[in-house]
């Protein structure tokens, strides 16, 4: 079980720390780990964001733990070398076109969502994001017309097969879990959505047992915290899921808590081939500071158990000492609390130990 480490910036190595603790606290027989720069580190360790031998490591590996990247010192150089074009890139190359960010409630923390804790308490869904098209890797322009106006344009565009891949993948986690499926489009503006709808309800017709319903993403938005209980698995493109997924977070609770997968056809001798990481950013606003919760991150690594291991009792265990750890009301910054990053990561460990 080979995993490549990407740590990149900000708290990005602070977080993984203590991801690989968890890790190393279950004693599991065969891992293999392998360390690699990414984003600004890769930058100026080696001149690029994703450094050829960091991809190749990438590519060598069953499955992938990858940090965070991004640093504000960055955002003047060119697009192509920005830190981001790391995450994009591995993705990218590596054929990740889904990225699963689960949103559940945990015990305890209603309190501490952005929403009432009666709203709060019933969020259990899965956002479905598509994560290699979309205006993300539309064709990008500056020119300046004829008449000396500056003008920038980025393609949004899905082809079918691109909405159908992603589409099965929505309809098949439905199916081991409440059963519907919300998808998030903008078809009353966008060409774009209104493929991506007819597209979906031809896949649609494969899942007769499936629930399937469209909603615009404004109403998405609103839905999403006027009734998140109501939304099971949320479909969607690789722009609106983005900024959806960040949403969900504040609906639990935190950006700190909410973990992903990325996810694509290809398999290893255990399970599918991943990329897992927490759903936020670099953070370089407490970057340094043992102030990030690495909780989104412990459970990126149950998640790779899960999906590229196979190894579901395990992925439970950390699944259990985490939400264990918040309701003994162990908290970051985050969440309202003062404890520090590996404080968290230790007490995650402690858990692991006692609910085993
Ligand atoms: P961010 O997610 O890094 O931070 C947003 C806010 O949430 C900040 O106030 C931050 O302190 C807080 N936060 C984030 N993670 C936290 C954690 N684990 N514990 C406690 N607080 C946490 O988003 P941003 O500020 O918009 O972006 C910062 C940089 O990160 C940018 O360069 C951006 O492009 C990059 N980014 C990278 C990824 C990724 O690597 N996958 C994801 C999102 C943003
Ligand atoms: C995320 C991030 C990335 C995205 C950025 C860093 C490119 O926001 O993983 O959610 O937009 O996909
Ligand atoms: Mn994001």
């Amino acid at each position: 079980m080979k995993i490549a480490v990407l740590p990149g910036d900000g708290i990005g190595p602070e977080v993984t720390a203590e991801a690989l603790r968890v890790l190393d606290a279950l004693e599991l027989e065969g891992l293999e780990l392998t360390h690699g720069e990414v984003g600004a580190a890769g930058y100026r360790a080696k001149g690029h964001p994703l450094p050829p031998e960091t991809l190749a490591l990438a590519r060598e590996a069953d499955a992938i733990l990858f940090g965070a990247v991004g640093d504000p010192a960055c955002d003047d150089i060119e697009r192509h070398l920005r830190p981001e074009q790391a995450v994009l890139g591995l993705r990218k190359e590596l054929g990740l076109f889904a990225n699963l960010r689960p949103a559940k409630a945990f015990a305890g923390l209603e309190g501490m969502s952005a929403l009432r804790p009666d709203v709060a308490r019933d969020i259990d869904l899965v956002i479905v994001r598509e994560l290699t098209g979309d205006v993300y890797f539309g064709e990008k322009k500056r020119e300046i017309l004829p008449d000396g106006r500056r003008i920038g344009w980025d393609r949004m565009n899905y082809a079918e097969d691109e909405v159908r891949r992603i589409a099965h993948v929505a309809f098949r986690t439905a199916e081991g879990r409440g059963k519907r499926v919300t998808s998030v489009d903008k078809a009353n503006v966008l060409e774009t959505s209104r493929l991506w709808r007819e597209v979906v309800e031809e896949v649609a017709s494969e899942y007769p047992e499936i629930a399937l319903e469209h909603m615009y993403v404004d109403n998405a938005a609103m839905q999403l915290v006027k009734a998140p209980g109501a939304l099971d698995v949320v479909l969607t493109g690789n722009l609106f899921g983005d900024i959806l997924s960040d949403q969900a977070s504040m609906c639990v609770g935190s950006i700190g808590l909410l973990a992903s997968a990325s996810l694509g056809d290809r398999t290893t001798d255990h399970g599918t081939f991943g990329l897992y990481e927490p759903i936020h950013g670099s953070a370089p606003d407490i970057a340094g500071q043992g102030k990030a919760n690495p909780m989104a991150t412990i459970l990126s690594v149950a998640m790779m158990l899960r999906h590229s291991f196979a190894l579901e009792p395990e992925a439970a265990r950390i699944e259990a000492a985490v939400a264990a750890t918040l309701a003994d009301g162990v908290l970051g910054g985050d969440l309202g609390g003062s404890t520090g990053t590996s404080e968290i990561g230790e007490a995650v460990v402690s858990r692991l130990i006692t609910t085993s």
